[in-house]
């Protein structure tokens, strides 16, 4: 069985450099090797951009197109928009019913989104619901990997977590209830009471060695057969049958591309290269980079590591360019226009056949239609699947009058 892996992005701009080097090249591994769904999160741009939503429409398009320019591909991947999915608005509402509010406030950028964007009023019920929704999108697809940034690890964080809680509240079949207390009984009064000991330290202390000693106290009874044994041990730790799946963060260690200036490439730094930058601008961007300040005319020698254009070579220069800068740079032996030279050769290089590629499916809107239709039919095939089994654990399947 292939692994399941979900991930999504907010439609809210053009990418750039950093999102290629550091997430969209990942994908193009992971589609070779997982059933991977990756969808453009179109409500999770409504949690914070409800007020004026019509950039919304454009930029969902121009994400798909850029995701096919790079080479994200529809056969080997399902690409869809979420919403065209209902399926995902279902379970963030049904496990919204179950999630403690407190699980939200306490998401670390709850806080810092609404200090951060003070100029938008934050204090909604989407935003605050946002990590709920992205568990939703999780779960729905039974991802076992979800590729993400470190930002998004405690979102994941809560996925987890409700995954857990669902399924120890509605992974209970009346069968396996009857057997944890046929199990219980067998423990005897004092046994019992060791376990509901143990069993509190996991569960309200948060006390992983009580696991432990449980597994080696119930292996000493006498009384219980192994079966027996791994029932009692999962009711301890809160596990019920899987119905939802605990999805794990793929933290790839993501190249941490840099931007213009050194910092992290990153849109509200201002200091990004797009994938669609017109070339002439991506020559302008590269020859006014800030360069080592010790080099202030042509025959001040430089120190590479003090120099943002030295951190883009990382990226894009073989051993031998990077020994011609090192050497050149710290002898001034070259300029520093010389020695962008070859960076902005290799940014067009990279960038050459993608922006063809953009260009071409711009230029095709009715493939792109027939795409992302294609892909949110399969996408709600499988989502369908999970919801089935999620309703059925709820009780919410009415297809007799229980009465
Ligand atoms: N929250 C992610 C972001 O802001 C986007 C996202 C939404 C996502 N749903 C997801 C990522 C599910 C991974 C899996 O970048
Ligand atoms: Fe930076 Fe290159 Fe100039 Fe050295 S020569 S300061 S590495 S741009």
């Amino acid at each position: 069985m292939q692994e399941i892996i979900v991930s999504g992005m907010r439609p809210t701009g053009r990418l750039h450099l950093g999102h290629y080097h550091g997430v969209l090249k990942n994908w193009l591994r992971l589609q070779d090797e997982a059933e991977c769904y990756f969808f453009v999160a179109d409500w999770h741009a409504l949690t914070t951009h409800y007020e004026t939503t019509q950039g919304i429409r454009t930029a969902v398009w121009d994400l798909l197109i850029e995701w096919l320019a790079v080479g994200v591909d529809p056969e080997k991947a399902v690409l869809f928009i979420q919403s065209h999915v209902p399926q995902h608005a279902e379970l963030a509402l049904l496990l919204g019913m179950m999630t403690p509010l407190s699980w939200l406030e306490r998401v670390p950028t709850f806080k810092d989104q609404q200090e951060k964007l003070r100029e938008r009023d934050l204090a909604t019920f989407g935003f605050l619901g946002y990590p709920l929704l992205m568990t939703a999108d999780i779960l729905l697809y039974g991802a076992d990997k979800v590729p993400v940034g470190a930002d998004q690890v405690a979102h994941l964080e809560i996925s987890r977590e409700l995954a857990r809680r669902f399924n120890s509240f509605y992974g209970r079949d009346e069968d396996s209830v009857r057997q944890v207390e046929k199990a219980l009984q067998a423990l005897g009064k004092r046994g019992g009471k060791t376990f509901a000991t143990l069993q509190q330290r996991f569960q309200q202390e948060g006390d992983a060695l009580a696991v432990q000693e449980a597994a080696v106290f119930l292996g000493q009874q006498a009384g219980l057969n192994a079966a027996m044994q791994a029932q009692l041990l999962a009711y301890l730790e809160g596990k019920g049958r899987e119905i939802l799946r605990e999805p794990q963060a793929l933290l790839t260690a993501a190249a941490k591309m840099p931007g213009l200036d050194g910092q992290k490439m990153s849109k509200s730094y201002g200091n990004t290269i797009a994938l669609r930058e017109p070339p002439d601008l991506v020559e302008k961007k590269i020859r006014t980079m800030p360069t080592d300040p010790a080099r202030v005319g042509r025959h001040d020698p430089g120190t590479p590591e003090k120099c943002p254009v030295w951190a883009l070579h990382q990226v894009y220069s073989d051993a031998e360019t990077q020994n011609w800068v090192r050497s050149g740079c710290t002898t001034a032996d070259i300029g520093c226009l010389d020695c962008k030279q070859p960076l902005i050769t290799a940014v067009l290089a990279e960038q050459a056949p993608i922006q063809e590629k953009a260009e071409y499916w711009a230029a095709r809107p009715a493939q792109l239609q027939e795409i992302a239709r294609a892909g949110a039919e399969r996408a709600r095939h499988r989502a369908e699947q999970t919801l089935d089994k999620v309703r059925a654990a709820m009780g919410l399947i009415h297809d007799q009058a229980g009465i």
